[in-house]
């Protein structure tokens, strides 16, 4: 490069304040961050295992919801050790609710491993952490960043809409994914880098929303390329994508006095291993009068009543819409094969995915 144009160059960076923003960004944090159960207080050391229930929690449920599941889990088991030899039905219990089972498997797996394979303590570098169950890139820099202040920015959804932003990035979503993770991590501090990401995180939550930003708040705010065009609201700029088609079914909520009839799902696959009341299939072409012939052979019922209204729930792949029928059936009919009754008092303690417990409310009248 000449040596003007060489001058040019740092001017430029000077001037929007390119080898500034990690600083600010840290500033911002030190005052604005968001008090969350499974950060230490600043100059505290993190404890890794915090972080990772957290980070594992976090993966696909909000802040708010994983509060309250996080500190019943580190209640119960303080440390790996206790976690990892817990049974994995006690660790599926406690998971019920928070949705995507197959975290609860990885995290009761990853635990076991911890504690058989590394004497109880994590690996503290990103690719050490890959190797664990549960934990893919993401995850992996987090920990790598928050627990053990590697130098590695984890890019979630919030951080992709601020380096989308503060960038103009007008590429689309999926493809602009190594771009956006390479300018997210010219934003590390040389220190504190599990700050950066975290203060990149709350930025996203409170100031750089998808809609209405706070720009006039953010601490980058005059270093924003999106902000200087006007278009800050467009971004990320995403492929439409297509999500999968309504699939339809029947469940079948049956009582026999205060008790409930449950199964239990197969371990593979879509909420695996966790109970349900039963149902027919669920099926894109499904029927209403298919998805009844599918009702649980109960010698007892004369006749199933069909609920007012239908229950509908979303999953990553597709969403559901079920139809509830209702039977009620004397003392003495015992459950088909591979049922079982439970007293509906005592549910809470099943593994009951959200789907179920819409389906048992909208069965039961609640
Ligand atoms: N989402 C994922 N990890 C997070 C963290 N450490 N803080 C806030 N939100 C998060």
């Amino acid at each position: 490069m000449n040596p003007l144009a060489v001058a040019q160059t740092r001017k430029r960076q000077v001037v929007s304040g390119e080898s500034a923003r990690p600083a600010l960004l840290l500033a911002w944090y030190d005052r604005h961050r968001r008090r969350l159960p499974w950060r230490p207080l600043p100059g505290v050391a993190a404890d890794p295992y915090a972080v990772w229930l957290s980070e594992i929690m976090l993966q696909q449920t909000g802040v708010k919801t994983v509060g309250p599941y996080f500190e019943k889990f580190l209640a119960r088991w303080p440390d790996v050790e206790a976690l990892g030899s817990a049974s994995l039905d006690d660790v599926l219990r406690m998971w019920a609710g928070l949705g995507y089972y197959s975290r609860a498997r990885n995290l009761h797996a990853c635990a076991v491993a911890v504690r058989r394979d590394h004497g109880g303590v994590f690996p503290d570098t990103e690719e050490g952490l890959r190797a664990l169950p549960g934990i893919g890139p993401y995850t992996a820099s987090a920990i790598a960043a928050i627990a053990f202040g590697r130098r590695t920015m984890p890019v979630d959804g919030n951080i992709e809409r601020v380096v989308s932003r503060l960038f103009a990035v007008d590429e689309p979503l999926p493809q602009a994914k190594p771009r956006i993770q390479h300018l997210a991590a010219t934003l590390l501090a040389e220190s504190r880098a599990g700050d950066s990401a975290q203060a990149l995180m709350d930025l996203g939550s409170s100031i750089c929303t998808p809609k209405k930003p706070a720009c006039a708040l953010c601490p980058l705010n005059e270093d924003c390329a999106a902000r200087r065009r006007g278009d800050q609201e467009t971004f990320p700029h995403k492929t439409l994508k297509k999500t999968g088609a309504l699939r339809r079914g029947a469940a079948f909520v049956v009582t026999r006095g205060d008790e409930l009839l449950v199964r239990t799902r197969v371990e593979k696959g879509l909420l695996g291993g966790m109970t349900e009341v039963p149902g027919s299939d669920w099926l894109a072409a499904q029927d209403d009068r298919a998805a009844l012939q599918q009702a649980p052979d109960l010698k007892g019922v004369a006749r199933w009543h069909r609920r007012v209204g239908v229950v509908t729930h979303v999953f990553t792949h597709f969403p559901l819409e079920l139809v509830v029928y209702t039977a009620r059936v004397s003392a003495r009919v015992r459950a088909p094969a591979g049922m079982r009754w439970v007293p509906i008092a005592t549910l809470r303690d099943e593994a009951l995915p959200n789907v179920m417990r819409k389906v048992i409310a909208h069965g039961l009248g609640d």
